[in-house]
């Protein structure tokens, strides 16, 4: 058994309530997937991974379950996602669970037991903290608003949470918890499911002293000192590892908020004692504002190429990356980082998607990311579903931080909703997606832009795509090529090497929508070099036209 899959394979998100409806309610759901999965075998990637599919009351779409091991009924039955788990297995693709443990849901049974009294068996399961000075027991505020804690009048006190008050931290010093945690995923495991995404992993372990964090913009004080990365998280992720993870062959990624690169050569030490690799967040914040995430801003190239490739070094031999974009809490990844006006957006999409595919790491596609789906530029607060960005517009504007027309431009920019339109699988009414009225609007160019007229279209974005997975499969020195970076100080150009043996890959990008000079292409080596592939007609020129990317092999 070749144990290290994981290293070869490309990821497909799938965020299923936006994927495709199978019944007309308006919501995506495990019949839609399941009636996709060919197109996906055309992509040619391995494994999926799915956002939660669990019960849950949706107040964050899903990341708050109130039961583990039942489907939420939106999305289908058990015999949905059995059926589904296997029409995967028979076509030899994978499937990733999302793994929710940092909270639950306060629906889930556990959380309800906890609340009812100071002496219930459940209590201790959650974190609960008298109040200080007859207020919250610190100034910690919650990543969607308002403060992290919880008054309960039953009891007379509060509990943590990290997310929205719908969403209360377990308390991982609990034994019993790790143990109905990993007992929960054994089951999944014994299902038949091939890993977990794991979110906000590196939150498990909160520091016991519960101190006050710097204040932001006069609101809340900032706890990810404090819960991310904690004293004993690596402790029980060895301990799931040992209990769990090792006795079953799978693929396991942690989404690790706040992971620095010593962190991460701890997750994911290819000694294989915790995960497989982990998603770090330093090339999703190179845009440095004084109100975290919230800013129309554009990202330097500079900042951008330093950040990935200290990933990209410092890791080499030691720990393994995962290389992404985009996903459902990030904006489109060719409105973001490429351009997404008609004359530039396949362009620009397929020069992101060589950039990325030709790292080393596993890359992960997020859907719709294969045809160029772009932002959706919602004009009106109305259009939006995300808690996050519905909370920040409320609290920012509320609170005079930033105003309504300064709010609106950055979440056109940075809004989770920006991933979370449906995916356009057609021209015809709703992209496809539903024949009833879908819960978020579909992005109104998707007569432009859809599966079936890339499906269509030779030179579309979707076989580029294919094509990069396909080079993967091919050259070893895309996986295991150590990487060097180049030009690192232009001001346009993103390159790279990758070096194995005797044989060396060269990667340049033109992330400007200028044709620029680029002296790599002269060296005689080059010259004679294979190009592997390019999203230009093949041209012999020392320059890198508009959006260019360009790689070449060098026996
Ligand atoms: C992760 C998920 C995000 C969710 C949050 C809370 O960051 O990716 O969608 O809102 O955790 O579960
Ligand atoms: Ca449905």
């Amino acid at each position: 058994m070749n144990k290290t899959w994981w290293k070869n394979s490309v990821i497909y998100q799938i965020y299923p309530r936006s994927f495709a409806d199978s019944n007309g309610d308006g919501i995506g759901d495990l019949n839609g997937i399941t009636a996709h999965l060919d197109y996906l075998k055309e992509l040619g990637v391995d494994v999926i991974w799915l956002s939660p599919v669990y019960q849950s009351p949706n107040d964050d779409n899903g990341y708050d379950i109130s039961d583990y091991q039942a489907i939420m009924k939106e999305f289908g039955t058990m015999e949905d996602f059995d059926r589904m788990l296997s029409e995967m297995h028979k076509r030899g693709l994978k499937l990733v669970m999302d793994l929710v443990v940092n909270h639950t849901s306060d629906e889930h049974h556990w959380f309800m037991e906890s609340r009812k009294s100071k002496d219930n068996p459940y209590r201790d399961y959650y974190i609960w903290k008298d109040p200080r000075d007859g207020k919250e027991p610190n100034n910690w505020g919650a990543c969607f608003g308002g403060s992290a804690w919880e008054y309960d009048k039953e009891t007379d006190m509060y509990y943590l949470h990290c997310f929205s008050k719908k969403q209360p931290d377990l308390n991982w010093e609990n034994e019993t918890v790790r143990k109905e945690v990993f007992d929960m995923m054994t089951w999944w495991c014994e299902k038949g499911v091939d890993g977990f995404r794991m979110d906000v992993i590196s939150m498990i372990s909160k520091d016991p002293a519960f101190p006050d964090g710097v204040v932001h913009d006069n609101l809340y004080g900032d706890n990810s000192p404090y819960v991310c990365n904690g004293p004993r998280v690596h402790e029980y992720l060895k301990e799931m590892n040992q209990k769990v993870l090792s006795k079953f062959d799978l693929i396991t990624v942690g989404e690790a908020a706040g992971v620095t690169i010593e962190e991460a050569k701890k997750y994911a030490n290819l000694d294989g004692s915790e995960l497989n690799m982990v998603f770090q967040f330093e090339h999703m914040g190179v845009v440095e504002c004084e109100h975290g995430k919230w800013t129309d801003k554009r990202f330097e190239l500079k900042k951008l190429r330093a950040v990935l490739n200290k990933w990209q070094t410092e890791l080499e031999g030691k720990a393994w990356n995962s290389l992404y974009w985009d996903n459902h809490d990030q904006p489109r990844a060719v409105s973001r980082f490429g351009n997404d006006g008609p004359m530039y957006r396949e362009l620009s999409a397929k020069m992101l998607g060589t950039c990325l595919h030709m790292m080393k790491g596993t890359p992960y596609i997020y859907q719709g990311e294969e045809i160029g789906m772009t932002n959706a530029y919602f004009k009106n607060l109305e259009d939006y579903r995300d808690i996050e960005s519905i909370n920040a517009y409320k609290e920012y504007t509320e609170n005079n931080i930033m105003n309504p027309e300064e709010m609106m431009s950055a979440l056109k920019a940075v809004s989770r909703d920006n991933a979370r339109t449906p995916m356009q699988w057609d021209d015809s009414e709703n992209a496809g997606f539903t024949t009833g009225t879908p819960w978020i609007k579909v992005n109104p160019n998707y007569p432009m832009i859809n599966a079936k007229s890339a499906l269509e279209d030779k030179d579309s974005v979707f076989y580029y795509y294919q094509k990069l997975i396909k080079l993967r499969k091919e050259n070893e020195i895309i996986i295991d090529g150590v990487f060097k970076g180049l030009l690192e100080e232009d001001e346009n150009i993103y390159a790279y090497e990758r070096i194995l043996g005797d044989q060396k890959l060269l990667v340049a990008c033109n992330f400007s929508d200028k044709t620029v000079a680029c002296d790599l292409f002269e060296t005689e080596e080059v010259k004679k070099g294979q190009e592997l592939i390019s999203n230009y007609i093949y041209h012999k020129e020392a320059v890198l036209k508009p959006y260019e990317a360009r790689v070449v092999l060098i026996p």
